[in-house]
C-alpha cells in the first residue's frame, strides 16, 4: 500500500523539486546575495520624466501627442545598449508591428534622417505610414514565403525588431527566415517574451546553447552573443565570422 502511494506521489514530488531547482532556488540564491550586499532592500523606481540620459526614453516621455508608441519602459535601456552604434550610420531597420506608426517615427529620430525603415504589419491600415524612407508591407509575419520575397526585394538589414503578434508561432518563422538577412555586425531583437514556459524563449535558449557545443558550428562562427533581458532577447551577429575557437597558452611557468 505504501509502495503504491510512493509510486503515485514520486513523479509529483520530482516535478516540484525540478521547479524549485530551476526557478525558485536560483532566484532565492540571487536575492539572498543581493540583500547581503545591501543592493536591494528598497525599490528603485524608474524615473518617468524626460530628464533621462537615454535619447529614446526622452523622446518617448516628451511625445505627448501624435502617432502612438507603446513600449515597456525598461526596453529603452536595452535598445540603447545594442542600437547606439548604428546612429547616424544610415542603417536599414525592419520593425515588425507598426501599430499606430509612432515607433517608426521614434526610430527615425534616433537613427537619423538617412536611415531606411521597413515596417511590416498584418493591419492594412498601417499603409498610411508609408512615405519617403519608410516602406510598409502588409503581411502575416508567420508567412515564410513573405519573408523570402522580402529578402529578394530589399536585401539585408542592420536591425530586426520583432514587436508584432508576439506569438511563438509567429516569432519563430520570422527569426528563422530573417536571421540570414541580417548584415554582419547586425542585431535581432524580439520583444514581449512573456512567461516561464514560453516556447519561443525555450527555442532561443536552445539556439544560444549551441554556442557551447564541443564541435565548431555555424552559430559559433557567426553569433557574437545572445542576451536575455526581462521580456526581450537580443542576438548580435559578428562583423566577421570566426573560423574556429581556440584555447591557447602563453607563459612558461606551469604547475
Ligand atoms: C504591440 S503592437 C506594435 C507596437 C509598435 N511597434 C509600437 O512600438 O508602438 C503589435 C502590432 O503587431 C501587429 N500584428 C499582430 N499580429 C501580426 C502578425 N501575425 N503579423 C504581422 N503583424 C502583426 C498588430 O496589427 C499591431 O499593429
Amino acid at each position: 500500500m505504501f509502495d503504491r502511494l510512493r509510486k503515485t506521489v514520486r513523479p509529483l514530488t520530482n516535478v516540484l523539486r525540478l521547479l524549485v531547482d530551476t526557478i525558485y532556488a536560483p532566484t532565492l540564491f540571487f536575492l539572498a546575495g543581493r540583500k547581503a550586499n545591501g543592493i536591494i532592500g528598497h525599490r528603485n523606481v524608474a524615473s518617468h520624466d524626460s530628464s533621462s540620459s537615454n535619447p529614446l526614453e526622452s523622446y518617448f516621455d516628451s511625445h505627448r501627442s501624435g502617432a502612438g508608441i507603446w513600449k515597456w519602459r525598461h526596453y529603452f535601456e536595452t535598445y540603447h545598449t545594442h542600437f547606439s552604434r548604428f546612429r547616424g550610420k544610415r542603417p536599414k531597420i525592419l520593425e515588425i508591428g507598426v501599430y499606430s506608426g509612432g515607433s517608426l517615427e521614434m526610430w527615425r529620430e534616433y537613427f537619423g534622417e538617412d536611415c531606411e525603415l521597413f515596417g511590416v504589419d498584418i493591419n492594412s491600415g498601417c499603409m498610411q505610414f508609408q512615405k519617403k524612407g519608410v516602406t510598409i508591407k502588409i503581411a502575416n509575419q508567420s508567412d515564410r514565403f513573405f519573408w523570402r520575397k522580402f529578402r529578394e526585394e530589399f536585401g539585408e538589414v542592420d536591425i530586426v525588431i520583432d514587436d508584432g503578434g508576439h506569438r511563438p508561432r509567429q516569432q519563430r518563422p520570422t527569426f528563422e527566415e530573417m536571421l540570414s538577412c541580417i548584415k554582419p555586425g547586425g542585431v535581432y531583437l524580439c520583444e514581449d517574451l512573456h512567461g516561464l514556459k514560453n516556447p519561443f524563449v525555450a527555442y532561443l535558449r536552445g539556439f544560444a546553447n549551441t554556442l557551447n557545443a564541443n564541435s565548431f558550428n555555424d552559430v559559433q562562427a557567426w553569433v557574437k552573443s545572445v542576451t536575455f533581458y526581462p521580456y526581450i532577447a537580443v542576438l548580435e551577429i559578428l562583423d566577421r565570422p570566426r573560423n574556429g575557437l581556440s584555447s591557447e597558452r602563453r607563459g612558461d611557468h606551469w604547475i
